[in-house]
């Protein structure tokens, strides 16, 4: 089966579907997104997803297309129309088509795609051994809580981890870390779970928030504040979040060992946590 898109009010085969070359996602990387997770068909935390969303339209001041029910619906309806049991499901709002000027067109039609493909989380080996990252400076702008597709610096990145053999970068802006260029992360110190806030440095994470709430609800000790790089060196353990990624450790960070080089035991509670929560809240949704 091809895999079937939304666009502008069409189902298309992804192959078809075109774009304008003045969009203003192609030209000025004028948009906003979203990656929902799909288990079971099903999406995850889809509410907590569209409310992010109408928070990234709102920063950037395009008028939300779609009510949160319409959203959802077409994410039910792209779900049903591709092939696998659990999906990744990519969806932009663009500003629209207008001729290239820095300023915001005046009536502009916001371009909307959905797509999706097979969801690939980690496999078993880097559950259990982790995975490498490096640091690097976070020289991205001052609202990284807009999820925007203007991506170019959080590329740039991770090609320097990839470059230097790693899964995801370690960013740090004025000695504290942030975030990775596409994942949360998080550190743990004498048992206590460190979370940098959710401020315009970071993006509020979906899968940052489950973590913080099944951190609650097993009474793993929290501290959410600003973590400094030496405590970021010094770590017990590393994770990173994303839908995506759900929750992995990074065992090596500029290629020392993290702690004993292996995934710690709050992150082997935690991974497991998630899976049950998960599962759990699939089975309710059936
Ligand atoms: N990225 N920080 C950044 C910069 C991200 O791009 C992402 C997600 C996250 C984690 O957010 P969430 O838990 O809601 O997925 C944090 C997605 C997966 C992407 O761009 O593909």
């Amino acid at each position: 089966m091809s895999e079937i898109v939304y666009l502008d009010g069409k189902f298309l085969p992804a192959a078809e579907a075109r774009v304008s070359v003045l969009d203003r996602g192609f030209i000025f990387g004028d948009g906003v997104y979203e990656v929902i997770p799909v288990y079971s068909r099903r999406a995850f935390r889809v509410a907590e997803h569209f409310r992010r969303l109408q928070k990234s339209l709102d920063a950037v001041r395009i008028a939300n297309p779609m009510t949160a029910a319409e959203w959802i619906g077409l994410v039910d309806e792209i779900v049903a129309r591709n092939a696998g049991e659990d999906q990744s499901v990519y969806l932009q709002v663009t500003r629209g088509v207008a001729k290239r000027d820095h300023a915001f067109p005046r009536d502009a039609i916001p371009t909307v795609l959905v797509m999706s493909g097979p969801l690939v989380t980690p496999p078993a080996e880097k559950i259990e051994r982790g995975v490498p990252a490096v640091t690097a400076t976070d020289y991205r702008w001052l609202r990284c809580d807009v999820k925007s597709v203007s991506l170019l610096a959080n590329c740039l990145l991770r090609q320097h981890a990839v470059d230097a053999g790693a899964d995801e970068v370690v960013l740090l802006r004025e000695g504290y870390l942030t975030e990775g260029s596409s994942s949360n992360i998080f550190a743990v110190k004498g048992g206590t779970l460190l979370a940098p806030p959710k401020n315009h440095l970071v993006l509020p994470g979906i899968t940052y928030d489950v973590v913080i709430e099944l951190a609650q609800a097993k009474r793993v000790p929290l501290e959410v504040r600003e973590v400094h790089e030496s405590e970021v060196r010094a770590a017990d353990e590393l994770w990173l979040t994303s839908s995506t990624k759900e929750v992995l450790a990074i065992t090596t960070l500029d290629g020392r060992p993290v702690a004993s080089g292996r995934p710690g035991p709050v992150f082997k509670a935690m991974h497991r946590a998630f899976q049950d929560f998960k599962r759990d809240v699939m089975r309710a949704a059936a």
